[in-house]
């Protein structure tokens, strides 16, 4: 039980509307798009304003991964869009249960993202205002980046945490993760995974056949290891 939601970032711009049709002919329903404003992270990704050309080409749902300082001044721009996820950090919001709560306003399911050195306690009062949580798995800000081990028992440690209060929500985990990262973020209880440089994108294969081999080899790494994602036995969102 996992689903790919291959980041944008990495595509080949100049190809970005056949890429993005090839990836929904291999089964894509979620893209992830990384927006970043130079402060936040010491790079600048994509925009509000390719947001709005990639939701004229394709009627899948995006999920728009703010790397941004004062994420709330962006919540006309979301609206404006309907953009149906937004995830954005709790270092960079004095405010998040403010933010979330006008994110949801806003018509969008809001994802809270933790960088590498953020500890799980700093999620303790604001899950019940999430729809899903992002761990980031290398630090934020650039593509290419290697997997940081510790995060494997911190995916293990929020999805404990979201049992313990029976909150079924999905665990997001973002960077460097090929068929084997991903593999064992599953085991711990993640449930999207963000294809980037690491699996779909890394100029090998064509995307359609990156992202079948990539879904194929992390469900058979998965069933191998007897890893099968956690499944809650309440309905997704509910306590
Ligand atoms: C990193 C971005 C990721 C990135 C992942 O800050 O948020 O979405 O595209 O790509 P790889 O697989 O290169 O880590
Ligand atoms: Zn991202």
């Amino acid at each position: 039980m996992f689903s790919i939601a291959p980041s944008l970032m990495c595509t080949n711009l100049l190809e970005l509307g056949s890429q993005i049709r090839e990836l929904e002919r291999a089964g894509a329903k979620l893209f992830h798009i990384d927006v970043m404003d130079g402060h936040f992270v010491p790079n600048l990704g994509l925009s509000f304003d390719l947001v709005r050309q990639v939701q004229n080409i394709t009627d899948a749902e995006l999920d728009v991964h703010l790397m941004v300082d004062a994420p709330e001044q962006y919540i006309d721009r979301i609206r404006a869009l309907k953009i149906s996820h937004v995830s954005f950090h709790i270092e960079a919001s004095h405010a998040p249960l403010r933010l979330a709560q006008a994110l949801k306003e806003a018509g969008t399911k809001v994802g809270i993202a933790l960088n590498p050195s953020t500890p799980v306690e700093a999620l303790r009062h604001v899950l019940d205002a999430c729809d899903y949580v992002l761990i980031m798995t290398v630090e934020p800000g650039f593509a290419g980046q290697k997997f940081i081990p510790a995060m494997y028992e911190k995916i293990r440690v929020v999805r404990r945490e979201l049992d313990k209060i029976r909150l079924g929500i999905d665990i997001q985990v973002d960077g460097n993760l090929n068929a084997e990262t991903s593999s064992r973020c599953i085991e711990r209880g993640a449930t999207i995974l963000v294809g980037g440089s690491s699996s779909i994108f890394c100029g090998e294969k064509d995307v359609y056949s990156a992202y079948t081999e990539f879904r194929e080899e992390v469900s058979k790494l998965c069933e191998q290891g007897g890893r099968v994602a956690l499944k809650p036995d309440f309905p997704k969102g509910n306590k």
